[in-house]
């Protein structure tokens, strides 16, 4: 039996995360040149958001781009939005197509403004489309997102539009990128590293995390389906004890 048929989708994660790394090692293991390893990385991602599609996942959260990775070679940097802009543009006919909702996070600002605007483009004309959204994270780091959301709120403090002791959790969370999404249940990240790397702090509170070795150029929606099936072996405790879950 496939991983698929394992899985029990009345019991499906919300939201997946997924921390997609592995690109470099994928393409030097081949003999080529890193940005090979996000080209075919591209087709995982394809894969995975149709997988996502297939069996009822509403909302995908995938980390294309850190507010760290700035700091990789120039010439990285740039074919890498170069691809951004490409994959953009070659597949908001295909997100139309199945129904998804092209989403983005993190300080689209700091964007070349080609990306920018064709991601707004692409925004805009997936905006209506409910059986899926895909989030890509974009020039995203939790702490950036976290202090902005506590910016905003010492204004509106300082603009007498609410008082110290109104800020709580929801407050918080209505501050965040991710305002309009439920935490993710489920991360995971591929390539054999066990760190989260300045992805989703806060919505990761409670999430379950899934390591897995396989690069992600080789990661597809088996491999994502093998991961679900692990997630619900899991029990969720969320601070309880096992005899007060039913
Ligand atoms: C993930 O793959 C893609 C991005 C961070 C943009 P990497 O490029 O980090 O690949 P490795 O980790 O060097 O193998
Ligand atoms: C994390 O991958 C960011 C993305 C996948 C976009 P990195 O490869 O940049 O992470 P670190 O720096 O090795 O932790
Ligand atoms: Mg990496």
């Amino acid at each position: 039996m496939g991983f698929k048929e394992q899985i029990d989708i009345t019991r499906l994660p919300e939201h997946i995360a997924i921390i997609m790394d592995g690109n470099g090692r994928w393409a030097k293991n081949q003999g080529k040149f890193r940005v090979f390893g996000h080209e075919i990385g591209v087709l995982s991602v394809k894969d995975i958001v149709e997988g996502c599609v297939d069996i009822g996942i509403k909302y995908l959260t995938v980390y294309a781009f850190s507010t760290e990775n700035w700091n990789r070679p120039i010439e990285e940097v740039n074919a890498l939005m170069e691809l951004l802009i490409s994959t953009i543009n070659q597949e908001t006919a295909t997100l139309t197509k199945n129904n998804i909702r092209l989403n983005a996070i993190g300080d689209i600002a700091s964007l070349p403004q080609k990306c920018i605007d064709d991601l707004k483009s692409a925004m805009d004309k997936t905006a209506n489309n409910t059986r899926c959204t895909l989030t890509l994270a974009l020039s995203y780091s939790a702490k950036w997102e976290i202090l902005e959301a506590a910016r905003k709120l010492a204004q509106q403090v300082k603009d007498q539009q609410i008082n110290v002791e109104d800020i709580n959790e929801e407050r918080f969370s209505a501050q965040l990128t991710t305002l309009d999404m439920p935490d993710p249940e489920l991360m995971i990240r591929t390539s054999g590293e066990h760190r989260v790397s300045n992805f989703l702090l806060w919505q990761m509170a409670y999430t379950e995390l899934y390591f897995t070795d396989t690069l992600w150029p080789d990661f597809r929606r088996e491999d994502l389906f093998e991961a679900i099936v692990d997630y619900q072996k899991r029990e969720r405790r969320f601070g309880k004890i096992s005899e007060q879950l039913n």
